[in-house]
């Protein structure tokens, strides 16, 4: 054993031993007390007058950091570097910034708090301890309170071993162990911050770690879909819609519609020129003003972009459409019949694309009521007025 040893060290039967022991050993002059035990105990921190961990101010500051942080990023972002206003709002507009600063604090707080926990506070990655080498560790990871004077009087003078061993054994140790000096004692390597050794254990177990992680993703993602009964699924008799099938005559799975069949909720349209559309059809709908005002919402929704609000041909769309859009309210448009316009609607004109599938028969008529009133609003007679 080594000159000065780094602890006296005694084991208690049981938790409250060990927390009766310590006041005892205080009064008897021993100040410099650690407690190793197999589970937390609560309040020995305080019976030992343990400093308070700095962890929480800790997590609170680097909270508060991760705070500021996304707040300085989302500034600059919205404000600074891409100035870009949504919904009308001030660009630098912190309430819509709140959930990701609270993300942040949340993050960069656990973070702190584990992180610090394990490298600022437990000293990773130095593993070793000189209790960890002594004979009483397994006795204290499993079922023994230990008590270690660590320190002589005033911290400074080397321990009084004996006294220590007195004081230890007349407040109930069990046994006492003295634990040699780690500088003196070490051959071992036992208490090197991370030997070498350390490392290529640290990196195969790791390596393991990815191996079995590893196998067992491509396991579950690889393996277990190719085996019954998962593949019972993939393997029903089905028909494949773009695949080659023995089953029909005509070698393809795929099957046309019968002949005549209409879609639920759609009439063919079958009318190929204006003409047809003409002696075939008239307006079904009255001129009701609840009719033209229907008219007028679904004009203002699809038409008045490229014709003009007022169906002058005037589109409000930029010069880069290239398409010329009629004038409605001209006397041309004013001389077609009211089927001739549906017509126009129903099927498109050269730039002008059909609109069969925005509108529906009695929204399109209802758009043709409403043309009617913009032709006649820009060419009023005097009659109209009066
Ligand atoms: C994308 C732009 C655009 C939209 C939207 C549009 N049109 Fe047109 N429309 C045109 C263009 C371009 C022409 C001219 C086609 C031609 O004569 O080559 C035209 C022509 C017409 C004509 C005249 C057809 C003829 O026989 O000469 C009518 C009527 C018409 N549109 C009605 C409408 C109605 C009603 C709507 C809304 C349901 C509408 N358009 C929506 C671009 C548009």
């Amino acid at each position: 054993m080594a000159e000065a040893p780094f602890a006296v060290l005694g084991l208690y039967p049981t938790a409250q031993a060990l927390t009766d022991a310590v006041p005892k050993l205080k009064l008897a002059g021993f100040d410099g007390l650690e407690a190793y035990t197999p589970y937390p105990i609560h309040r020995l921190d305080e019976v030992l007058g343990l400093k308070k961990t700095p962890l929480g101010f800790l997590v609170l500051g680097m909270g508060l950091v991760g705070t500021a942080s996304a707040l300085g990023l989302e500034w600059f972002a919205d404000a600074v570097d891409y100035p870009f206003i949504v919904g009308g709002k001030a660009l630098f507009s912190w309430q819509a910034f709140v959930p990701v600063m609270f993300e942040v604090t949340v993050l960069f707080a656990t973070f702190t708090a584990g992180l610090a926990m394990l490298f600022v506070l437990n000293k990773l990655p130095f593993f070793g301890h000189p209790v960890l080498a002594s004979k009483s560790i397994a006795a204290i990871t499993c079922d023994r309170f230990a008590l270690s004077i660590e320190r002589g009087e005033g911290g400074e003078k080397p321990i009084d071993v004996a006294a220590a061993r007195r004081a230890l054994e007349a407040t109930g140790a069990e046994s006492v162990e003295v634990v040699g000096d780690p500088a003196a004692a070490d051959t071992t390597g036992a208490y090197a911050p991370f030997t070498p050794r350390d490392a290529v254990k640290a990196a195969l177990m790791i390596a393991v770690a990815c191996a079995v992680a590893g196998a067992g993703m491509y396991a579950a993602v690889k393996v277990v879909l190719t085996v019954p009964p998962i593949t019972h699924i993939q393997n029903q008799p089905k028909l494949n819609a773009q695949r080659a099938s023995t089953f029909f005559a005509d070698g393809s799975g795929m099957r046309l519609p019968v002949a005549g069949t209409v879609a639920r909720g759609h009439l063919p349209y079958p009318f190929k020129s204006p003409e047809e559309a003409e002696a075939a059809l008239a307006n079904p709908l009255p001129r009701t003003a609840a009719v033209l005002e229907k008219g007028r919402r679904e004009y203002a929704d699809h038409c008045g972009v490229c014709h003009g609000s007022i169906g002058n041909g005037e589109p409000s769309l930029s010069s880069a459409y290239g398409g010329k859009p009629a004038n409605l309210v001209s006397a041309t448009f004013r001389g077609y019949s009211d089927a001739r316009l549906y017509h126009v609607i129903t099927v498109g004109k050269n730039a002008m694309p059909s609109y069969a599938a925005d509108l529906a028969e009695d929204e399109r008529w209802a758009v043709v009521h409403y043309l009617r009133a913009l032709q006649r609003s820009q060419n009023a007679r005097d009659e109209d007025v009066r």
